[in-house]
This record gives C-alpha cells, sequence and structure tokens, in this order.
C-alpha cells in the first residue's frame, strides 16, 4: 500500500430528518455548544493523521448550504466534500462512497450524529484496517439487558418475549466503521441489486451488510462519548460532555 493509499477517505451520512430527536431542523445542522452536530462530527474525522478526505452525504436539496456550513467553520485543512444524501443511511452511505476517488483503499463510515467521537477511537478503527481487517466497528458492552420480542397480539397488547441473549456476549455498535474500500463497495453494491424488488430491509449500519455477505466484521473498544444523538435526552448528555470537554482543556 503505497503512502497516499494509506490515508483513509470518511463517508459521514448526513442526510437524515432526525425524526426521533423532534421538530426542528434537520438533526445534522442542530446545534451542540452553538455548532452543528454535523461540524463537531466532521472535526472529530479531520482531527485524525488517518484522514485525507471527508465526503459528506446531506439532506437532498440542502448540498449547497451544508458546504457553505462546513466552508465557514475551520476543518484543519482536510479536502471536504459534499453530495447529495438518499432516503434511507444505507443509500447516502452508497451515495458518499461513489464520491471517493479511485485509489483510496480504506474508508471510514461515521454518523454525524455522533459529533463527540474521540479521536481515538478513529485512529483505533482506521489501524485495524491498516493491520489487515476488511471491516471493523467500534463497539461497547451493554449497560442494560436485552430481551428478542415478537409483535403484539392485539394492537397496542403487551410484547410477548422470545428470549433473552446473554448481556456479556452483546455489543452496542458505533462509529466510525472502518473498511477496506472493495469490500465496501462490493457489499453495497450487491445489496443495491437484492433490495430492488424490495426483499430486504436496509441495514442500519454497514458492517451489517458485510455480514450478510459473508465477510469477518471484528470488534475494537469504542467509547462512550461515542454515543449517537438520537433522542432528546442524548443533546442534553452532549451539551453536558462538551461543556467538560470545554473547561477541562480548553477544547
Ligand atoms: N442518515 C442519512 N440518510 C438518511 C437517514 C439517515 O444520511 N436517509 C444519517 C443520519 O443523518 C445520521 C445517521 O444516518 O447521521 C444515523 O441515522 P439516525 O441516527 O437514524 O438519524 P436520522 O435518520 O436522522 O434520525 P431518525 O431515525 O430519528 O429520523
Ligand atoms: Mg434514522
Amino acid at each position: 500500500m503505497n503512502a497516499t493509499a494509506a490515508v483513509a477517505a470518511a463517508v459521514v451520512p448526513a442526510a437524515g430528518r432526525g425524526e426521533r430527536l423532534g421538530p426542528g431542523a434537520p438533526k445534522a445542522l442542530r446545534e451542540l455548544g452553538g455548532v452543528p452536530l454535523l461540524v463537531h462530527a466532521v472535526r472529530a474525522l479531520a482531527r485524525s493523521r488517518a484522514v485525507g478526505l471527508v465526503v459528506v452525504a446531506a439532506p437532498p436539496g440542502g448540498e449547497a448550504e451544508v458546504a457553505a456550513l462546513l466552508d465557514s467553520h475551520g476543518l484543519d485543512g482536510k479536502d471536504v466534500r459534499v453530495v447529495a444524501g438518499g432516503a434511507t443511511r444505507q443509500e447516502s452511505v452508497r451515495l458518499g462512497l461513489a464520491a471517493i476517488p479511485a485509489g483510496t483503499e480504506i474508508v471510514l463510515v461515521h454518523d454525524a450524529a455522533r459529533p463527540l467521537v474521540p479521536v481515538d477511537v478513529v485512529d483505533a478503527v482506521a489501524a485495524a484496517v491498516r493491520a489487515g481487517a476488511e471491516a471493523v466497528v467500534p463497539a461497547v458492552p451493554l449497560a442494560d439487558t436485552v430481551k428478542r420480542v415478537a409483535s403484539a397480539t392485539t394492537p397496542g397488547g403487551p410484547e410477548p418475549v422470545l428470549d433473552t441473549p446473554e448481556r456479556a456476549t452483546l455489543r452496542a455498535v458505533q462509529t466510525p466503521q472502518g473498511f477496506r474500500r472493495d469490500t465496501l463497495h462490493e457489499v453495497h453494491q450487491k445489496a443495491l441489486a437484492e433490495e430492488a424488488d424490495g426483499a430486504l430491509p436496509p441495514v442500519t449500519d454497514d458492517a451489517g451488510l458485510v455480514e450478510r455477505y459473508g465477510g469477518q466484521v471484528v470488534v475494537v473498544p469504542g467509547h462512550e462519548e461515542a454515543f449517537k444523538v438520537t433522542r432528546p435526552l442524548d443533546l442534553v448528555l452532549a451539551e453536558a460532555v462538551l461543556a467538560r470537554r470545554r473547561a477541562s482543556d480548553g477544547f
């Protein structure tokens, strides 16, 4: 692998509406400490020496606004490009991936909704791909016990429990997830072909596609601050984490 190929490109899906966060601007543009979540997320990637290019998949039609927003914030001189995202996260990632130059060997995919991921996690994921893994996910142990349930037999009624996987074997998976570019491209193209008939639901993480087509995914340690801003309480927690960082190191 030559020096240029060893530098990863990152795809940032940022085209979601953020329905679980409630009414307001698209989630990626909602502010944390006065700065949009997306800007935090792109900065977190740009801070890593492992990342050379960041491609953002913006809400369709919002590309110019997102590009201007990113331009107006300092991003460590990294190359940042904006493309239109799609109707699902999976489609947004596929469209972002299409904008990555040939010759790139390592791709990271990072949710715009994970603004506070520490740079050490970004570095560790990229390093694991560089060391030979085809797909890498950062993950943390679960605090809650998880149960699988079936649909309620009457609408609004209680859901019958099917079983309880042993908690110690479960992990909550975060981003950035890292991939050999060829692997990620191939599984997205296969999924596109297979899903054309609507038989398969889109996946919520890219590693899930690698698993679906028989590839090996490995886990490296994630970080509690890499949590995804999904519901209103997550934004409260993110503000607190950011305030603590700013107080402790002028971040
Ligand atoms: N995403 C995307 N394109 C979509 C849907 C989601 O790029 N069509 C992105 C989101 O912008 C987010 C990431 O995928 O950065 C993770 O998705 P999620 O947390 O589910 O965000 P939203 O889909 O925006 O939120 P919600 O599901 O609550 O509407
Ligand atoms: Mg969503």
